[in-house]
């Protein structure tokens, strides 16, 4: 497979991030052709990015990256700014994309909601992600569910295209992983993000102190409605636990449950412990990449190989188009 996959640098990687998307792709470098991309491009869609920040996130985040276990020998791994053949290509596909089909973006009108300055940038987003996809001819894509549309408006850009200019680019799928939709420990209704502030989301490299607090005080008992038979909090700290725990430890509280005997603070417990010993051996390698310091050159060498690839690719579509 051809895989491509992006996260934004917007301060921390959280566990929705982890579990939902990058697990995947570390475990896809195994026997396949993998370009992971660190979208800083999007990040400017945000009105609150500040340039400081932006430029630190996206070390933070490269550094997250690579203590998760991506590989830059096996993978490529770069900065999507490095690359404008990105910019040039959103541009181009632009011209093949229905705005009615982006005015539909749940994603977009979800961000607009409620804002006193929409920039245009957000609007055309999904055209820049099928841009990223399409450059490196990708066929799969590991996320989560939230992109599960602009994935499809990605199809529909490529099937487009193909259909004006000629059969070119494949049209990609998605690859889910086993929690597609994590959602946020204070309030299980809603999906672990950032936008929420930062008790919707559990930080991967968080002090441990915090982390247990917010554990500690995940939401249980709201939300259940009629007819079902455990809330959305605990359902979110179950599929937690599954993520993290042995069948037999998830088995014997999902035992406690249906007799009644449950008690959350026990599950809470279980969780936090399953939840350390998995994560601190990234925790651990974290540390040792940051003494290291050669990010800089690990991402530079991730942009040059991007590059041949993006060059490649734009010097056909721009053939095709009529542009050379
Ligand atoms: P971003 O940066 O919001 O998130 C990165 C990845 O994490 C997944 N994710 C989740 N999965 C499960 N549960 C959650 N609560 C959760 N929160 C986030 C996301 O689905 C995503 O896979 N538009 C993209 C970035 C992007 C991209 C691309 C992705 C730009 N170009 C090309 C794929 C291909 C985004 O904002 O992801």
């Amino acid at each position: 497979m051809r895989i491509f996959s992006g996260i934004q640098p917007t301060g921390v990687l959280h566990l929705g991030n982890y579990f939902g998307a990058i697990k995947q792709w570390v475990e896809l470098q195994e026997g396949n052709f993998c370009v992971y991309c660190i979208v800083d491009y999007h990040a400017l869609t945000n009105e609150n990015t500040v340039p400081h920040e932006l430029r630190t996130n996206v070390k933070e985040l490269a550094l997250d990256l690579l203590a998760c276990g991506i590989d830059p020998e096996r993978s490529i791994l770069f900065v999507q700014s490095a690359v404008p053949e990105h910019t040039e290509l959103c541009w181009i596909l632009g011209c093949v994309t229905s705005f009615g089909d982006l005015a539909r973006m749940t994603q977009f009108k979800e961000k607009a909601r409620g804002q006193e300055f929409v920039n245009g940038g957000l609007f055309y987003y999904p055209v820049l992600q099928a841009a990223d996809i399409l450059l490196y001819l990708a066929d799969h894509v590991p996320v989560g569910e939230d992109q599960l549309q602009h994935l499809e408006l990605t199809r529909r850009i490529a099937r487009r295209f193909n259909w004006r200019f000629g059969e070119f680019f494949p049209e990609p799928e998605p690859i889910l992983g086993k929690a597609p939709r994590l959602m946020s420990l204070a309030d299980p209704m809603r999906k672990m993000s950032k936008s929420y502030g930062p008790e919707h989301y559990i930080g991967l490299m968080e002090p441990e102190e915090e982390i247990w607090r917010k554990i500690r005080t995940a939401v249980t008992d709201m939300g259940l409605t009629p007819g079902q038979t455990m809330s959305p909090g605990v359902a979110n700290l179950f599929t937690l636990l599954e993520l993290v725990a042995p069948a037999d430890v998830v088995e014997e509280f999902r035992r406690l449950h249906t007799e009644g005997k449950l008690l959350y603070k026990d599950l809470k417990e279980t969780l936090f412990r399953y939840l350390m010993a998995a994560m601190r051996p990234l925790r651990e390698r974290r540390r040792e990449l940051e003494a290291k310091g050669q990010i800089e050159e690990i991402l530079a060498a991730g942009a040059e190989r991007a590059r041949k690839i993006a060059k490649g690719v734009i010097k056909e579509v721009r053939a095709r188009v009529g542009l050379d």
